[in-house]
């Protein structure tokens, strides 16, 4: 058994205090199982959070340390600090060692400006590790070390620090966090894998058409690198810039909130996530959220993002508010597609995953949205979204990958338009 101590940062505090204890069960390198129990003198702080507000209520602390609900391995929320896809290639490119590592070291190495409040550490009295963000000047940098961890090389020691010292975020394409103006942003770089459109570009330009529908979109800005390519910057949402450096938001994924594995992720719905929203969300921003919700899967089906999983919606704790909030949106790819049936990753509505209006429609109740509320709000998010193009050319997007991406954008009455003007 292993043992690591969880830390969180209390709102507007810079520096994390410590939470419990957590033991990790490790059999071969795979998580077994985890228990965890908060420390007395943390449960006696005002400004205590649930560390994970599923599994580990406050409230529900008891003599024995707890384990995760539903059989997971691991605490969602403690998932959530830890990387994914990328986060684990950079750690192992980092220590020189062949992946897949034990979950302890891609714990212990995400460093300490991670994901969101939490922090891993070996004591309870431990200090953080030493964080050191780039900056916008070093992307050309980061591009080559991404590079270079991409085609499984050692990033050699001239690039080493723009990486060494910063966080690994989730995710499965390459990113990095970088600091500009005082404001911390992940960067997400073009990916070697990307052969269809220009990625970065795209994804701010389908970012910016978001924000003109109304949705709640953190500042993004595309930097362009060599030629073609580019960087997309999105600003954190789980970082606050305060005097001396930044706060930290909690933050969890939708898949922690709706206490499920990855692998049922494909069985839910945007409906379980409005019913997250009702019961554990700020009780002044439910119906705020959930309109916010359905408009977001309305938009997921007018641009084709079927990239929607539950690691792509997320939970801020919003500390005035006393409870949690849906975070700011993020990862929006057009997926631009030969066949009319699409499908987005979470249940719509009464037809399943299917990507179309008149499903949104018929599922609104999900939401406590009635017909003709879901009907205006679908209505302006359709003539919002057609004059894409007019968006994707002021964010610079070429007219090659316009070209490239303009089957994701079907026309609404092909998509059960008529079902909503009846309504
Ligand atoms: N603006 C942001 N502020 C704070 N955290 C963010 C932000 N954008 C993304 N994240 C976090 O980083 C993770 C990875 O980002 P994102 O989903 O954009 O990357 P991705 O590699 O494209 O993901 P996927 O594997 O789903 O394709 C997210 O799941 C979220 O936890
Ligand atoms: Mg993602």
């Amino acid at each position: 058994m292993t043992v690591r101590y969880v830390f969180l940062h209390p709102p507007g505090q810079l520096d994390a205090v410590p939470a419990g204890r957590l033991e990790l069960v490790v059999a071969d390198g795979a998580l077994l199982t985890s228990r965890f129990q908060y420390g007395r003198r943390y449960l006696d702080r005002a400004e205590a959070l649930d560390v994970d507000p599923v599994s580990l209520s406050r409230a529900g602390e008891t003599e024995l340390p707890r384990e995760p609900v539903n059989g997971l391995p691991l605490f969602g929320a403690i998932r959530d600090a830890s990387p994914d896809a990328w986060g684990r290639r950079v750690i192992e490119n980092r220590l020189g060692r062949l992946g897949p590592l034990s979950e302890v070291d891609y714990l212990d190495h995400a460093g300490s400006d991670r994901s969101g409040a939490l922090d891993i550490r070996t004591n309870s009295d431990s200090s953080p590790r030493a964080s050191n963000l780039a900056a916008a000047i070093d992307l050309p940098y980061l591009l080559e070390a991404v590079e270079r961890i991409e085609a499984g090389a050692q990033v050699p020691a001239r690039l080493a620090h723009f990486f060494d010292g910063g966080p690994t975020m989730g995710g499965m394409r390459p990113k990095a966090v970088i600091e500009v103006g005082g404001r911390q942003f992940v960067a997400k770089f073009p990916s070697t894998t990307d052969s269809r459109f220009n990625v970065p570009a795209v994804e701010q330009a389908t970012l910016e058409l978001a924000r003109g529908c109304g949705l709640d979109v953190p500042a993004t800005r595309l930097e362009r690198l060599d030629g073609e390519r580019a960087a997309m910057l999105i600003e954190r949402f789980d970082r606050e810039p305060v005097a001396g450096g930044f706060a930290r938001r909690h933050m969890v994924s939708a898949l922690t909130m709706l206490g499920v594995s990855e692998m049922e992720s494909p069985d839910q719905s945007y409906a379980a996530i409005a019913d997250v929203i009702s019961t554990r969300g700020a009780a002044a921003y439910v119906e705020r959220d959930r309109i916010e919700l359905f408009k977001r899967m309305v938009f997921n089906i007018l641009v084709c993002n079927d990239d929607d999983h539950l690691r792509n919606h997320a939970f801020l704790h919003d500390a005035d508010a006393r409870g949690w909030r849906l975070s700011p949106l993020y990862d929006v790819v057009p997926s631009p597609q030969l066949g009319t049936d699409r499908f987005l990753n979470l249940g719509v509505g009464p037809n399943g995953r299917a990507a179309r209006l008149d499903n949104a429609l018929a599922g609104a109740g999900g939401f406590g949205i009635n017909r003709r509320s879901a009907a205006n709000l679908i209505e302006d998010l359709v003539a919002r979204t057609r004059t894409w193009r007019n968006t994707f050319e002021a964010c610079g997007v070429s007219e090659r990958d316009c070209a490239a991406v303009a089957s994701a954008f079907r026309r609404a009455g092909d998509i059960g338009m008529r079902e909503v003007d009846r309504a």
